[in-house]
């Protein structure tokens, strides 16, 4: 018997090397049951690693590592038939149907009662179902992917970049199929280096870099903790509007498209410069108001920009 815990995961001083190179640095965490949650972090972070050392696949160096109350490098065969796995970079057999696929994945993972139909339903691949893993484009392959790493019914599903490299229409086909698992009470760890992803989707996000988990909380936590403020931008200003805000005590920055962007900490800073600004009789011809996001969090705490577009794109 293994004890039943509210995590889904803890995991304890967790470090990870491999010979010199220190990969996961000394991080601790928990994941409840029933969150999704977010590893986001750029290449290199250690994302995987973590991941893997979670789903029984590496050894940690040091640390405690559970899932379900179990200890991941003494409980592997009790852990592995209640996970479900979709690593980084997934491939299959070309000439294989999308129903073939899932078949065969379930036979080999023992799940002959595997709902094949429900789980082509799940991700939305009923159109092609009869159609060849090679004829799919990025975005189905992934689908189809999530339908495999859901074979066993697991209780805790781990998506490593699951939407890397697709365009924003197949990114957010993904979403919605991850938003059903959410829907359906499973547990997702999903890593990703899209913080619109995160927002988006995970209730706890953890900021990992450099081997270190750096900022951990709901999207609106981090947030509200690490870039507490409001940016204006009024678009193409006359040259009034940015003296009027410096000597309103503010730092505005202008860019080259004649647009001011300032930095507030208030709301009623909002109304006070726009009554400066019509007082003074300037001009802009538009104004957006926006809060901050995770990015801005994440190059904040790091200095450092999280990468839009990775180097490996979609494979053709
Ligand atoms: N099997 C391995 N052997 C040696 N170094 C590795 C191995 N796997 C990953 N690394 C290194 O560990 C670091 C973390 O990698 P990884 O966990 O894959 O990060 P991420 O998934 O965030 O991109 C990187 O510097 C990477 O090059
Ligand atoms: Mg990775």
């Amino acid at each position: 018997m293994t004890k039943e815990t509210e995590y889904a995961i803890e995991v304890d001083k967790l470090t990870k090397r491999y010979g010199d190179l220190l990969a996961v640095n000394d991080i601790s965490f928990t994941v409840s049951k029933g969150e999704v949650f977010a590893f986001l972090g750029p290449n290199g972070a250690g994302k995987t690693t973590t991941v893997e050392v979670i789903e029984t696949i590496r050894t940690p160096t040091s640390g405690k590592v559970t899932l379900l109350g179990m200890d991941v490098t003494k409980k592997k065969h009790d852990i592995v038939p209640r996970i479900g796995v979709l690593p980084q970079g997934f491939s299959s057999f070309d000439r294989i149907t999308v129903r073939e696929t899932i078949q065969y994945y379930s036979r080999l993972f023992c799940c002959m009662n595997a709902d094949i139909d429900g789980l082509i339903d799940l991700v939305n691949l009923k159109d092609k179902a009869k159609e060849q893993y090679k004829n799919l484009s990025g975005g189905l392959k992934q689908r189809l992917g999530i339908a495999i790493a859901l074979v066993n019914d697991p209780e805790v599903v781990f998506l490593d970049e699951p939407t890397t490299g697709l365009d924003p229409r197949a990114r957010h086909e993904v979403w919605e199929v991850l938003l059903g698992l959410k829907e359906k009470g499973k547990t997702v760890f999903l890593t990703t280096h899209y913080m619109e992803e995160a927002e988006l989707l995970a209730d706890t996000v953890a900021i990992i870099s450099k081997g270190k988990v750096i900022a951990m909380g709901s999207p609106g936590d981090l947030i509200e903790r690490n870039a507490n403020y409001l940016a204006l931008t009024f678009k193409s200003v006359d040259g009034k509007v940015f003296e009027i805000l410096r000597k309103m005590g503010f730092e505005p920055v202008l860019d080259n498209h004649k647009n001011v962007e300032v930095r507030v900490e208030h709301t009623y800073d909002v109304q006070k410069i726009l009554n400066a600004i019509k007082d003074a009789g300037a001009l802009y011809l538009g104004l957006d108001i926006r809060k901050p996001n995770l990015e801005e969090v994440f190059l904040k705490l790091t200095g450092e920009a999280l990468r839009e577009n990775p180097p490996e794109m979609e494979p053709k």
